[in-house]
């Protein structure tokens, strides 16, 4: 690889001040890696773990895949006029992301510089590129390429222009216009058929670890995608050599279980998912101090709430104005709650989160067929009343799969409820 062996420009010494919202989970056992801890039903590494992987087939897999390009520091500084601050659009846990140009394509890509401190060597780097770099979907961030130059290290992802759903959700400035019900079910979909690929398709499986709204960014036209699966082992935390073995998360949105025993299934990420989804609906933080107290942890102030369908307009966000299909709050809060119950096992799976939300996240423009009230067909020739007798059917499909995935997490709760460990609602 001529990146690692080419020049090695230090000029710019740009460092992060590392604001670091991921953290290293008090909680958690200090030392216990993830490697050795017990394992739980379903037990899927995050990123295939060094130790077991078939370091050839990595090899040969890289070569015939990987689609990653490798830039020099000097490309990459140009991009970014020198990673100049007006360059910068970001800063979070591993180090600051600036936007920028590569000279020699004109692409736009976003251009994460990562913290030395928290750097792991380079055989760790480097297998983090390969697996990001074999995992394709359309609601994953692309990583376009790498720099591996000296020793700095960077990653250049596709550039999303309209940032992070903390920054449409949450951040809302006055002036700005509020997500609509439809888009916030439209990215919820989205992130959970991203999640999806990493749990069912990638293979290894991935557990994403991480999943926030932060994380999720949106393109020009708000079309989701996750991105930083794959780097929680460059986590910034911690002593060096043993970074990839720390209790990785962020408070608020990290799976009780997980926080406590350092045990990771793909349902730590279902609950990560169930707070995203609350956010969604609630418009609030899942962690916010500036809140009365028992306001600032979003999922214990919405638990009463879930058991009391009677009160569920409660959690839609103001901002909302009740514009939104009570039916449909209804179930979005029904999947937020059943992702949210305490007992890992009896999370739904996010497949079946996918098929829940599948009728969610269409808005009623692309299917002007409502959920309650099918309208009549409106044009009289033959083809397009076969084309609406084939809508009319997809739709009670998809009605149907709707039924039976909130009717399956009904009953997964009340078995939970039987075994004292859920939430009804
Ligand atoms: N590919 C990208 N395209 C456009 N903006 C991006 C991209 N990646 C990151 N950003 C912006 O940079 C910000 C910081 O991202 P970063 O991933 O470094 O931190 P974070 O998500 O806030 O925290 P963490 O380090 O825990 O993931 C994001 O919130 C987003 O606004
Ligand atoms: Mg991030």
């Amino acid at each position: 690889m001529s990146c690692f062996s080419c020049f090695s420009s230090h000029r710019n010494k740009a460092k992060g001040t590392n604001s670091g919202r991921r953290r290293e989970l008090a909680a958690a056992p200090k030392e216990l890696p993830i490697s050795s801890q017990p394992r739980p039903e379903n037990p899927k590494p995050k990123v295939i773990p060094v130790e077991t992987t078939n370091k050839d087939a990595i090899k040969e897999t890289a070569n015939k895949n990987i689609a990653a390009q490798t830039f020099t520091f000097r490309e990459l500084a140009m991009a970014t006029k020198n990673f100049r601050q007006e360059c910068l659009i970001g800063e979070g846990g591993f180090g600051r992301v600036y936007k920028g140009r590569i000279e020699k394509t004109s692409q736009v890509v976003a251009i994460k510089q990562l913290d030395r401190n928290g750097l792991q060597g380079n055989r760790e780097f480097l297998v983090e590129v390969l697996m990001l770099s074999l995992l394709h979907h359309e609601n994953l961030v692309n990583l376009i390429g790498y720099c591996a130059d000296g020793e700095q290290r960077l990653l250049v992802y596709e550039y999303m222009q309209l940032g992070s759903l903390e920054d449409h959700l949450l951040d809302v400035p006055q002036e700005q216009k509020p997500l609509d019900w439809f888009t916030r079910m439209k990215i919820a979909l989205e992130a959970a058929k991203g999640l999806e690929y990493l749990h069912d398709k990638a293979n290894p499986p991935v557990i994403y670890r991480d999943l926030k709204s932060s994380n999720i960014l949106l393109d020009k036209d708000f079309n989701a995608k996750l991105s930083d699966f794959g780097l929680a082992k460059l986590g910034p935390v911690g002593d060096k050599t043993h970074v990839s073995s720390r209790v990785m998360g962020t408070y608020g949105y990290c799976a009780p279980e997980y926080q406590r025993t350092g045990q990771l299934t793909v349902k730590s990420d279902v609950y990560s998912f169930g707070v995203v989804l609350l956010e969604l609906i609630t418009g609030r933080r899942a962690i916010d101090t500036t809140r009365y107290t028992e306001e600032q942890n979003l999922v214990t102030w919405a638990q009463p709430i879930f058991k009391d369908p009677q009160r569920f307009p409660e959690l839609a966000d103001p901002l909302l104005h009740g514009d939104f299909p009570l039916r449909a709050l209804h179930q979005a809060v029904a999947v937020a709650a059943m992702c949210l119950q305490e007992e890992p096992s009896v999370r739904p799976l996010i497949s079946d989160v996918v098929t829940a939300l599948s009728f969610l996240g269409t808005s009623p423009s692309a299917n002007t067929t409502s959920f309650d009230d099918p309208s009549p067909p409106s044009d009289h020739n033959m083809m397009s009343e076969n084309q609406n007798l084939r809508d009319e059917e997809s739709i009670r499909e998809r009605q149907r799969a709707v039924a039976e995935a909130i009717e399956w997490g009904s009953n997964s709760r009340r078995t939970a409820s039987r075994c004292g460990s859920a939430s009804s609602l």
